[in-house]
């Protein structure tokens, strides 16, 4: 009998065709500062304001690299192995027979792929351990581009969760938002 209330660790290292998925450092803070935690068309739809101040940014790291420590929130950041720099990062979150995930990309490496190659490997990952049944996200109504990652990583669209999310750079009142997922 397969223990179905075991939450499932997710490997420190995923590697992919061109990213490695790897555990956060307290030295990527600058690179994630710069290149989306600080900037504006990159927080658009997410639940946090810009960064003013490269120490919030290294905050993230630590409260990041510290989750490691336990069985829910597990986030990468995602280095491109061609040149070493951040594609962006992707948070894998775990719950008996199922995971959920969020992410961010690099505002410099946005429409290459990367993302999408990222969720695939997440997707793979998850659907090789026997208790997950079930992967799903969520993104604001108006955020193509997210709607358009998970659709190329196979997953379909399960409708809208009103008033479900607040997104304080756009309003104060919670969002609708898709709701997406792929089961096994
Ligand atoms: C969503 C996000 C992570 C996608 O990252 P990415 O690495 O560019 O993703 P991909 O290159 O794999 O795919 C992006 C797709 O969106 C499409 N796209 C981008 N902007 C678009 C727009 N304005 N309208 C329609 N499609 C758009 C791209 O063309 C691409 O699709 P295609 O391969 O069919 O051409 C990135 O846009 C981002 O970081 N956004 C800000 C943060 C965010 O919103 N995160 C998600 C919160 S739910």
């Amino acid at each position: 009998m397969l223990a179905y209330n075991a939450f499932m660790k997710p490997p420190e290292v995923i590697s992919t065709e061109r990213l490695i998925l790897r555990k956060p450092r307290m030295d990527d803070a600058p690179a994630v500062f710069a290149d989306w935690a600080s900037r504006a068309e990159v927080t658009r739809f997410l639940t946090w304001h810009p960064h003013q101040d490269v120490t919030q940014t290294e905050a993230l790291m630590k409260r990041s690299i510290d989750a490691w420590d336990g069985d829910a929130k597990f986030r990468y950041l995602m280095e491109i192995k061609e040149n070493g720099l951040l594609a962006g990062m992707i948070e894998l979150r775990m719950e008996p027979t199922r995971m959920s995930f969020g992410y961010t990309g690099a505002q410099d490496q946005w429409g290459k792929g990367y993302m999408t190659e990222a969720v695939r490997a997440a997707i793979d990952w998850a659907f090789a351990q026997p208790t997950i049944h079930r992967v799903y996200a969520t993104t604001d109504v108006e955020n193509v581009p997210s709607r358009r990652v998970m659709e190329k990583a196979g997953m379909q669209c399960e409708g809208i969760l009103r008033k479900n999310s607040i997104h304080p750079n756009i309003s104060d009142i919670p969002r609708d938002c898709y709701i997406y997922s792929i089961v096994k």
